[in-house]
């Protein structure tokens, strides 16, 4: 995953990254459970920090997390109800390129402020 040196950010995105490199197959719901937690909590911390620092960007970022969310939740959704070869090709093919989208685009703005405010 891309280093935007800011420790804060990039801890959520190796964790992020951790989570889906070891989803296990066998208990597939669980982990897609533990990513769809950590990455509210991620995003939420993310928001929390730019109401705190009053960041421009605000919006435009947060939209694009409620898109993630969503997104998420509809392939969550989509296995829960036994559909789980798209949930998994979701995880395997799509998910990692649309953070990573998200990290270059609107996270790496975020981290450059978050950098001039003092925060690592
Ligand atoms: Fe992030
Ligand atoms: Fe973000």
């Amino acid at each position: 995953m891309l280093s935007l040196h800011c420790r804060l950010l990039d801890g959520y995105h190796d964790e992020f990254d951790a989570i889906v490199t070891s989803f296990d197959d066998a208990s597939f719901l669980d982990s897609f459970l533990a990513l769809k937690k950590h990455t509210q909590a991620h995003f939420a911390h993310e928001e929390a920090l730019m109401k705190q620092y009053n960041f421009q960007g605000w919006h435009e970022h947060y939209e694009d997390h409620q898109k993630i969310l969503a997104e998420l939740s509809y392939f969550y959704e989509m296995a829960e109800n036994g559909r789980q070869l798209f949930a998994k090709n979701y995880i395997k093919n799509g998910i990692k390129e649309r953070f990573d989208l998200h990290i270059r685009n609107l996270d790496s703005q975020l981290a450059l402020f978050l950098n001039m405010q003092g925060v690592e």
